[in-house]
C-alpha cells in the first residue's frame, strides 16, 4: 500500500525579502505602526497601498485578523445591535462569529451540491427575513454565481461584504472577487496566500465606509499616516462618532507580507497545478466527486474539497481512516464533533436556525477537505491520487 510521508499542515519558509524586512524592522524597533514623531519605517501604510493597488480599490486597510477585518467591514457598514445579516451555511467559524461580534443576528442561506449559496434560498431567506445585509463567504475559494447573486442584492437592497480569506486575486469574469460589495474581507492567517500568521485587509470603493473602519481600527488619531486612505476632511466627518477597536495592523505583519505580494502569482499559478492534479486522482477514484466551476468562475484555491457520494457516513469515516493510516490526513466537514477547522451549521448553536439547514447538512456531511501547501509537486499529488483510489477499495471490501 502507497503511503504519504509529506506534513499536509507544513507552511512553506518565509521567503529570504520577509526575513530581511522582520529585521530591519527589529533593529528599528518601531513594531507599532504609528509614530507620534519621528518616521520610522511605515509598513502597514505601504501594505496597504499595495495591496489595494492590487484590487483596483482606492482605500485598504491592514487590521489584526480575517475575522476582525469582517467585523469592522460590517461596523462600518452600519450593523448593529439586532441587524440581520444573511451568510451562506458553508463557511469557516469566525464569519458567523463576526456577525455575533457586530451584535448582528446571522440569517443562514442553504448551500447548493457545489458548495456555493443557493441563489434560490437568498432569495426566499432576503424576502421573508428582511435583512439588508449580505456576508458572502467564498469558503475554500468556491465561487457562487455572481450575476445570481447580484441580481438579488441589486433586487432587495442589500448591502454586500465579501469574504475573500480563500480567494485573493479570484475573478468572476473579469472582475475581481473583493470588488463586487461595499467590503472586500481578506485574510493573511499562515493557510492563505499570504502568511503573517495572523493578518486582515479590507478593501473599499466608499470613502466614508473606509474613513469610519479604519477609525474603529485604532488609529489613536494617527490616521494621516496611512496611505491607502481617505481625504482628512473625511475622517472629520466620524472621527468623534466611532470607537476604537484596536484591531491594527503591526508593521511586522506588513513588512513579513509586502515581499511575499511579489511572489503570489507565482503561487497561484502553482496551487493551480496542485489542484488539477490532486483534482485528477480524485475524479479518478469511484464515488468522489469535485463540485462543479461555473464558466465565469476563475477560482484561486489553496485547499481541494471532495464530495463523497453513495456512501453512507460510516463507510466515509472507515475511507478517511483508510487513508489516514496510509499517512494521507484529510479533513471532514461530516463528523459529529468540529475538529480543527472544520464545522456546520449546526454546530453554531449561538445562531439560530442552525439545525434546519437541512440541504447544507447533508451536502457538508459528505465533504472532504484536503490542504494543499504550496511545497506539493507533481508526484506528491499523483501519490495522493492513488491513496484515494487504494483507500476508497478498502473501504468498500470492508479489508
Ligand atoms: C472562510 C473564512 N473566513 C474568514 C476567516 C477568518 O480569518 P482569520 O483566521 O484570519 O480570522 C477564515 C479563517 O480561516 C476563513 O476560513
Amino acid at each position: 500500500m502507497a503511503k504519504f510521508t509529506k506534513d499536509l499542515a507544513q507552511p512553506d519558509a518565509l521567503n529570504v525579502a520577509s526575513i530581511a524586512a522582520a529585521n530591519d524592522l527589529f533593529q528599528d524597533g518601531r513594531l507599532f505602526r504609528y509614530g507620534e514623531v519621528g518616521k520610522g519605517i511605515p509598513q502597514a501604510g505601504l501594505f496597504e497601498e499595495e495591496f489595494a493597488q492590487i484590487t483596483g480599490r482606492p482605500y485598504a486597510l491592514g487590521v489584526n485578523s480575517g475575522g476582525c477585518s469582517l467585523f469592522l467591514a460590517l461596523k462600518a457598514c452600519g450593523v448593529g445591535p439586532g441587524e440581520k445579516v444573511l451568510v451562506n451555511g458553508f463557511t469557516l467559524a469566525p464569519v458567523p462569529g463576526a456577525i455575533e461580534h457586530a451584535g448582528g443576528e446571522a440569517v443562514l442561506v442553504e448551500i447548493n451540491d457545489d458548495l456555493t449559496i443557493d441563489v434560490a434560498d437568498l432569495e426566499a431567506k432576503a424576502a421573508s427575513s428582511g435583512a439588508k445585509f449580505l456576508l458572502l463567504s467564498y469558503m475554500r475559494g468556491h465561487l457562487a454565481d455572481m450575476d445570481g447573486v447580484m441580481a438579488m442584492v441589486e433586487k432587495h437592497g442589500l448591502t454586500l461584504i465579501e469574504d475573500c480569506a480563500h480567494a485573493t486575486k479570484a475573478f468572476w469574469g473579469d472582475k475581481m472577487i473583493g470588488t463586487f460589495g461595499a467590503v472586500g474581507c481578506f485574510s493573511m492567517q499562515t493557510f492563505k496566500h499570504l502568511n503573517s500568521g495572523e493578518g486582515g485587509v479590507l478593501v473599499f470603493e466608499d470613502e466614508d465606509i473606509a474613513a469610519k473602519a479604519t477609525l474603529m481600527s485604532g488609529t489613536y488619531m494617527l490616521y494621516e499616516q496611512h496611505k491607502a486612505r481617505p481625504s482628512m476632511e473625511v475622517f472629520e466627518r466620524h472621527k468623534y462618532d466611532m470607537p476604537n477597536c484596536s484591531m491594527r495592523m503591526s508593521n511586522l505583519v506588513a513588512a513579513i507580507l509586502r515581499p511575499q505580494l511579489l511572489e503570489l502569482d507565482a503561487r497561484i499559478e502553482h496551487w493551480d497545478k496542485i489542484y488539477d492534479w490532486i483534482g485528477a486522482g480524485i475524479e479518478a477514484t469511484i464515488n468522489l466527486r469535485l463540485p462543479k466551476r461555473l464558466d465565469k468562475a476563475k477560482p484561486t484555491p489553496t485547499s481541494i474539497q471532495f464530495v463523497v457520494d453513495n456512501l453512507p457516513y460510516t463507510k466515509i469515516e472507515e475511507f478517511l481512516s483508510h487513508c489516514a493510516d496510509q499517512g494521507l490526513h484529510i479533513k471532514w466537514f461530516g463528523a459529529e464533533e468540529p475538529v480543527g477547522f472544520t464545522s456546520r451549521p449546526s454546530h453554531w448553536h449561538y445562531v439560530e436556525g442552525g439545525k434546519e439547514m437541512q440541504a447544507t447538512d447533508a451536502i457538508l456531511r459528505r465533504v472532504c477537505d484536503i490542504r494543499t501547501p504550496p511545497s506539493l509537486q507533481k508526484e506528491d499529488c499523483d501519490l495522493i491520487g492513488v491513496i484515494l483510489g487504494e483507500a476508497m477499495e478498502r473501504a468498500l471490501s470492508g479489508s
